[in-house]
């Protein structure tokens, strides 16, 4: 069964290709479910602006109530400029620069995740100068397996991200020693596009023996942030539209050991905005090859990297095609590089040139890496109500 509301915007004249195309009726749903999961008082989401920085989409998630997680001067501004608090902006990274640092000093965001000792150093440094105590997590590399593609997994012993365990008493004693930092609390995040509830609660155990072990050293921390990293349903995004949030929450609800007072942080990006996003493109030639046949669409990788970045699967539909037969089709792009293809031996309902399709569950990781290789415009936004 088709997605009706797809088949309506594709039937529709003069459709701008490529295009992304917006379900904020879904999003909306999407919110909705979030609030209800993370209706505890001591649970703060905060949107990871890096899936997706559409202005339409911002403006519904900071009204929401939702704060920013943000990796760059940049997405500070993008999250401010769109009705985020500053208190309410986190901001993590491994490489910020030093006007990037002063930058989130004077709008004086609410927390620096701090992804090693020698950036501490420079907060420290760049706080003192303004007069300031910077407000800072230190991010930790938990060590915990993720389950999820090696591109994305981040939790694991050495990676660039966050401080190994081994060098963290060093980076806790230094920032509760020093007057230019206030140590709020400690971060975490094991990577993306998660969708099993263990490595979730094996992270709880692990932040309830570091903070065990912290508050026997007289460290209490005000904020454990678990990062983001839940999955969605890139298989089938009709049958499962909304992301299981209650089980994602009740993972840390039962196996957290939250301290009285504190704020447990939440970073979530894929599960908030994946699924009420669709590429919709437009099949410029169907080519017949030697053993192939090629469906040649007006999008590419500029469009929508995953599938060549990182062999990512989006489901691909023909919303326009009448037809009740299908063949096997490899639907690629129109970029001059051979991994410029979003799927093999996808079966498709007859195509012709013309025709609309759409890759599905695009909403996260995809405007958002898109580039204008080859001299290619970049991928217009549509949305319905
Ligand atoms: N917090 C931190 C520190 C992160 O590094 C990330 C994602 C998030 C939160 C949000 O994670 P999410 O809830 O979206 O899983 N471009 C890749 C994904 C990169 C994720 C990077 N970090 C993709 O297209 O799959």
């Amino acid at each position: 069964m088709m997605n009706p509301l797809l088949r309506e915007i594709a039937s529709r004249e003069n459709l701008p290709t490529p295009a992304y195309f917006y379900d904020l009726s879904l999003l909306g749903k999407t919110v909705e479910a979030i609030k209800n999961s993370a209706a505890d008082p001591r649970f703060k989401v905060h949107y990871a602006l890096k899936a997706n920085t559409d202005p339409v989409i911002l403006k519904i998630l900071s009204n929401a109530g939702f704060g920013a997680d943000t990796v760059s001067g940049g997405e500070i501004r993008i999250a401010l400029e769109n009705g985020f608090i500053p208190s309410r902006i986190v901001y993590a990274g491994v490489g910020k620069s030093d006007a990037e640092i002063d930058y989130a000093l004077v709008v004086e965001i609410g927390c620096f995740n701090v992804e090693s000792l020698e950036e501490l150093e420079v907060i420290a440094e760049r706080a003192k100068r303004k007069g300031k105590k910077a407000p800072v997590a230190l991010r930790v590399n938990p060590e915990i397996d993720a389950h999820t593609h090696h591109f994305i997994t981040t939790g694991l012993a050495e990676n660039k991200f966050g401080i190994p365990m081994s060098l963290l008493d060093e980076a806790v004693a230094y920032a509760s020693g020093n007057d230019s930092l206030d140590l709020r609390g400690l971060h975490f995040h094991i990577g993306s596009q998660v969708t099993i509830a263990e490595p979730f609660v094996l992270l709880s155990q692990r932040i309830n023996e570091l903070q065990k072990k912290y508050e026997a050293m007289g460290v209490k921390f005000a904020t454990i942030n678990v990062g983001g990293g839940l999955g969605i349903d890139y298989e089938d995004p009709d049958l499962n539209p909304i992301p299981d949030f209650k089980s994602y929450f009740e993972a840390f609800a039962e196996n957290l050991d939250i301290r009285s007072g504190q704020e447990i942080h939440f970073e979530l990006g894929r599960s908030v905005v994946a699924q009420c996003g669709s590429l919709l493109t437009k099949c410029l030639f169907v080519k017949k090859g030697v053993e192939k046949r090629f469906v040649i669409t007006d999008a590419g990788f500029t469009d929508l990297i995953r599938p060549a970045f990182y062999g990512a699967y989006h489901k691909i539909e023909n919303l326009t095609s009448t037809s009740n037969e299908s063949e096997l089709y490899d639907v690629v792009g129109p970029i001059c590089e051979s991994s410029d293809v979003f799927g093999e031996k996808v079966s498709l309902p007859v195509t012709h040139r013309g025709d609309i399709l759409a890759l599905r569950s695009a909403g996260a990781y995809g405007a958002v890496m898109a580039m204008q290789y080859n001299g290619r415009a970049l991928p217009s936004a549509i949305y319905s109500e």
